[in-house]
């Protein structure tokens, strides 16, 4: 089974997954990491979505562009975002300028880095926020479906070769805590929780900006 038809049959079980106050404390991570770039203009959305990144990432309408390769997975984005614009296209086939682009959680993962970067070029970024799916970790439901996964040094060499200044950190809760009782933590003690070393992260979070002077 092709990626567009895992996210395609998911949709709706994965817009109502991804809004339990677990992922709702990393998206306030992203969040944070996300406010120390340069304020944004105009973004583009790589695999929006059901277009949780627009909540997370509390991005405004105007100038905004949110593209997905599943048809189910941007009718509910079009449904809980109707003043938003998205389209129905490959993210490598996307033309138009942009300064900022998000790829939140896996997107880079699916697409590779390697073209993720070059959608960064087509599209004439300056900046980007990616959250990626870390080496041993991929989603239940992806079972067998093989793709690529990136290590903190991997990431960062391939943003320097082309020319762009990467910082990579850890985030999200240890894989066997999935149940945590969420009432009785403080939320600083979650939001330290998502804070993960590196070698324990679920996901690597990536914000990264293009430089002329790095050779
Ligand atoms: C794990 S979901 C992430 C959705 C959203 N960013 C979020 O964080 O909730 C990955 C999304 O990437 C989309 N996708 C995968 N490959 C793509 C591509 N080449 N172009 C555009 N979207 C793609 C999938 O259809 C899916 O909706």
């Amino acid at each position: 089974m092709d990626i567009k038809t895992i996210y395609n049959e998911l949709a709706e079980s994965y817009d109502k997954r991804y809004q339990e106050p677990i992922h709702i404390i990393e998206e306030n991570i992203v969040l944070d990491k996300f406010y120390r770039l340069d304020p944004v203009r105009k973004v583009l959305s790589v695999g929006v979505g059901t277009g949780q990144d627009i909540t997370a990432l509390q991005l405004d309408s105007e100038g905004f562009l949110g593209v997905d390769i599943s048809y189910k997975m941007l009718q509910i984005a079009r449904r809980n975002y109707p003043n938003y614009q998205f389209q129905e296209i490959n993210a490598v086939d996307v033309k138009e300028e942009f300064d900022t682009v998000v790829a939140l959680f896996g997107v880079v993962n699916y697409i590779t880095l390697a073209k993720f970067i070059d959608v960064l070029s087509a599209v004439n970024a300056s900046q980007c926020c990616i959250v990626t799916y870390n080496v041993g970790y991929k989603p239940i439901y992806l079972k067998k479906h093989d793709i690529e996964r990136y290590t903190k040094p991997e990431i960062e060499l391939a943003f320097r070769e082309n020319s762009w200044l990467s910082d990579v950190e850890g985030l999200s809760y240890p894989y066997d805590t999935q149940h945590f009782d969420m009432e009785h933590l403080m939320m600083d003690q979650c939001y330290s929780l998502a804070h993960e070393p590196i070698s324990k992260a679920k996901y690597l979070l990536t914000t990264a900006v293009k430089t002329k002077w790095i050779s």
